[in-house]
């Protein structure tokens, strides 16, 4: 399909998705919104992707939601409208892996939709941010709640009072990044652990994301129930034979998703 606002590559077994309004610092507007998710969700069921990586530019991952856009808005407008319900939902409904891949900014909607991936590979460039409180709002697509989950409440609550930016650094530190790369080595390096992925079963990689996600959902015990249940579930797969046996004649696996 061809996008207005995002570029979409794929090579071999890994989708890249790259914003790509960079008037606007890849501000998140409706149509790159609905593009992005149509994007996430045909990669997601093609037969040939097994792995998704999302990108902005060197400068911007993206800068947030867009300002211009929102500024005239009612509060009926955005009731009504359920504003970013939608993007949070289909995003949040992808099944295969997503890595963010970002460098230079990534602010309010920006950082939360890195956020909706799976995991955050951030140039040394990458700066995070919640700035909401500076226009008069809060986050709107979990800024409040992911980012909390992920850095803790002090944290969350210094980036979202104050609107202060977060360095890669501090972000690694922080446990919002999984991993800072060199600027120029970000989109090779995303595409590496994309690519480690595709290797794998598709079905344990769904399965693996699902166990994870859980983790923020349930208490202790039922996140054990699920994660003990889908584990037990594995060895019902072809894959699981072929991941054991290959292991045992000391070769490389050869899954193929059954
Ligand atoms: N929406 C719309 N346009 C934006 C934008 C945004 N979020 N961020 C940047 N732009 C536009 C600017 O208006 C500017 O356009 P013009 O050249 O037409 O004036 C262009 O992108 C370049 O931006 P700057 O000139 O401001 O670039 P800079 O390098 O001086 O500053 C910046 C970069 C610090 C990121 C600054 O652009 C900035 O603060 N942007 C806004 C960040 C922000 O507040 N994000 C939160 C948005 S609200 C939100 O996301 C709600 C939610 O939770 C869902």
């Amino acid at each position: 399909m061809a996008y207005e606002t995002i570029n979409v590559d794929t090579q071999d077994h890994v989708c890249l998705i790259k914003l790509n309004r960079p008037e606007a610092l890849n501000a998140l507007n409706s149509v790159l919104l609905g593009e992005l998710c149509a994007a996430l969700e045909e990669a997601d069921a093609s037969d040939k992707v097994r792995c998704i990586v999302l990108t902005g530019s060197e400068k911007a991952f993206a800068a947030g939601a867009d300002i211009k856009e929102m500024s005239e808005m009612s509060y009926v407008d955005v009731f009504t409208s359920n504003l970013f319900a939608d993007t949070n939902d289909r995003i949040s409904a992808i099944r295969k892996p997503i890595i963010a891949a970002v460098s230079g900014y990534a602010l309010g909607g920006g950082c939360e939709v890195a956020m909706m991936c799976d995991f955050i590979i951030a140039a040394e460039t990458a700066k995070f941010g919640q700035p909401e409180i500076n226009l008069g709002v809060i986050a709107g697509m979990g800024g409040t709640q992911r980012l909390t989950r992920f850095v803790g409440k002090s944290k969350s609550m210094d980036m979202n009072l104050t609107g202060r930016f977060m360095t890669a650094e501090e972000a690694e530190r922080a446990g919002l990044v999984s991993r800072v790369v060199p600027a120029k080595k970000l989109i090779e390096e995303a595409m590496a652990a994309a690519n480690k992925i595709a290797e794998k079963s598709v079905l344990t990689s769904i399965a693996a994301k699902e166990a994870v996600n859980r983790a923020y959902e349930l208490p202790l015990s039922e996140g054990m129930l699920f994660e003990r249940r889908v584990f037990h579930s594995m060895f019902a797969t072809e894959d699981q034979k072929e991941g054991m046996a290959a292991f045992l004649e000391k070769r490389e696996a050869q899954f193929r998703d059954k």
